[in-house]
């Protein structure tokens, strides 16, 4: 059974859904409409139905009612820029934890964001409260003791520093299928979505890098964080309202870079 359906009296027979078509599951027939090649193996990305100006592509497996209109509206290259090297790593919180509402929005966010071969099979925990969070920096350091670690990282974190999850109200963590190859860059990705869009809210971000490391190899963490059997942590993001705000953007190395 076919999955594309094409309304004849509606397609302009402008190609575009064949043309963006990844996999090559469009082609036009010999009358110039677009028609499915079922053993292309479409990967359900919507482009098809997304890009036609007339609407006149449906898709069985992707439901109209699922496409959100597009944006007409670009930012200037300037606030684009100027917001993208504003963004700083927030290592200093408020204790106010981010409100569920706005976690979904995020959440919703980075699930739009690429991955590879359209896989979406990024799974998330989210962690709301404080306490629970500092025991996850507590079980990453439980590790880190024992893995070798800065002595003095130690004693800070004795003394009351935590410099695993920096005191955070709200821990986002992304899961992929252990044996999925390409779970931590598609998670990357999303959690950069995610940073932007909270950073976008006035929130503050900071990357989960030790806790992301040592979930990796300590057992108790990812128990702690209850990730799903089969699942692996590929990123982690701290989140709150930033306590500082930065009047300059720091300095960054020379770009290494070839022209050929
Ligand atoms: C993958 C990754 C892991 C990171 N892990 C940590 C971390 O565990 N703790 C921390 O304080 N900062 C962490 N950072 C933040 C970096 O230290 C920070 O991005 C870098 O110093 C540049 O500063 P900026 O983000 O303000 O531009 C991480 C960043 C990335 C991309």
């Amino acid at each position: 059974m076919s999955q594309i359906t094409v309304n004849q009296s509606l397609c302009k027979k402008d190609g575009a859904c064949v043309a963006v078509c990844p996999t090559r599951t469009i082609a036009l027939n010999a009358e110039g409409f677009p028609e499915e090649v079922p053993e292309a193996g479409c990967m359900l990305c919507g482009h098809c139905v997304a890009v036609c100006p007339t609407g006149a592509l449906t898709h069985s497996e992707l439901p109209d009612e699922a496409f959100l209109p597009a944006s007409k509206e670009l930012p200037s290259p300037a606030l684009m820029d100027g917001f993208l090297i504003s963004r700083r790593s927030v290592r200093e919180f408020k204790k106010r934890p981010v409100a569920r509402e706005t976690l979904e929005v995020l959440l919703d966010v980075a699930r739009r964001a690429p991955m590879a071969s359209n896989s979406q099979n990024l799974h998330w925990i989210v962690v709301e409260d404080g306490a629970k969070v500092h025991d996850l920096a507590q079980e990453t350091v439980n590790c880190l003791q024992s893995s070798g670690i800065n002595p003095a990282r130690l004693e800070a974190w004795k003394s009351g520093y935590d410099f695993v999850l920096r005191g955070a109200p709200t821990l986002v963590v992304g899961c992929a299928p252990a044996d999925y190859e390409w779970g931590k860059p598609d998670c990357a990705i999303a959690l950069t979505y995610m940073e932007l869009a909270a950073e976008a809210r006035g929130l503050g971000v900071c990357w989960a890098g030790y806790l992301t490391r040592v979930a990796a190899v300590h057992a108790p963490l990812r128990q702690a964080l209850s990730v799903p059997e089969g699942h692996a942590v590929c990123g982690g993001l701290m989140l709150g309202e930033g306590k500082y705000s930065y009047r300059k953007v720091p300095p960054r190395k020379p770009l290494s870079v070839q022209w050929i």
